[in-house]
């Protein structure tokens, strides 16, 4: 079984599919977790549900806000230790919208969380790592990481973005210790969508990709990639994309 034991791990977006099953993972795998969201009633029902309670602290936080991302790393810092591992695993939605109907808002706020802030936490993270000759980071990309009709422009845009920060971080310091890999998920049943329903236009795309969609994924068919490659398992891969979509992309 992989093993995550004496490992301390930071994952955003953790109150909610994909990274709510990333925490069971990994606490059953032996880390320490430190889990971020936004929302404070679902970090309250992940604390309640978690096997180990004294493996879990929660932090409410938005990842976009930049005194949150020095919050996060001193609040796992302080109650478990430096930090090994780093989920940069929230995200959001653009409603499917194509370029003519996106406005500065749409594109800076799917930007803001899905590519700002995982640079952020991953830079601020990184210095402690480089003293310590040793991290990981784990980035939630998406098949619209290199596809063009998965997403509207800003979540297509962000992707692509997150994509590459994986590999320019996993190129410049991962001779210095450090390990950045990506998970591209296919279509997997979470509540993503539920807030952002696709726009007319958005709808047009998404049915397009709805006709070849296998079956869809759970967050906990995802998560054991991510403890994959949080593990020692995965010490020779740096700057990779695991594709986790039953085949969708090779149709
Ligand atoms: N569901 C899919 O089909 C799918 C496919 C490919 C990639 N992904 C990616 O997986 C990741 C997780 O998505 P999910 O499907 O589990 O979504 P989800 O909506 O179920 O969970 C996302 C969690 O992130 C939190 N979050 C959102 N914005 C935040 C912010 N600004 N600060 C802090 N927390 C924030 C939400 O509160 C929520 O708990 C995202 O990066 C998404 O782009 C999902």
């Amino acid at each position: 079984m992989t093993d995550l034991n004496g490992q301390v791990a930071l994952i955003t977006g953790a109150g909610a599919g994909i990274g709510c099953a990333m925490v069971a993972a990994f606490v059953a795998a032996g880390a320490r977790v430190f889990a971020v969201d936004r929302s404070g009633e679902a970090l309250e029902a992940l604390r309640a549900g978690v096997a180990t309670p004294e493996a879990l602290d929660t932090l409410e936080a938005d990842v976009t806000d930049p005194a949150a991302i020095a919050a996060m790393l001193a609040g796992a810092q302080a109650r478990f230790g430096p930090v090994d591992i780093v989920c940069n695993n929230a995200g959001i939605l653009d409603r499917m919208m194509p370029l003519d109907e996106t406005d500065d808002a749409m594109w800076g706020r799917v930007l803001g969380v899905n590519l700002t802030a995982p640079m952020r936490l991953t830079r601020a993270a990184l210095p402690d790592m480089l003293a310590r000759g040793r991290g990981v980071f784990v980035n939630t990309c998406s098949i619209a990481s290199f596809q063009g009709g998965r997403g509207g422009v800003s979540y297509t845009v962000s992707k692509h973005g997150l994509l590459g920060l994986t590999r320019a971080v996993a190129a410049t310091y991962g001779a210095r210790g450090i390990r950045c890999n990506a998970i591209a998920p296919g279509s997997v049943k979470t509540d993503l969508a539920a807030g952002a329903p696709p726009s007319d236009a958005g709808w047009e795309l998404r049915k397009k990709g709805l006709a070849t969609r296998p079956p869809q994924a759970g967050g906990d068919d995802i998560a054991p990639v991510a403890l994959f490659l949080a593990s020692e398992d995965a010490r020779y891969l740096n700057g990779a994309l695991i594709v986790a979509d039953a085949g969708w992309t090779v149709y």
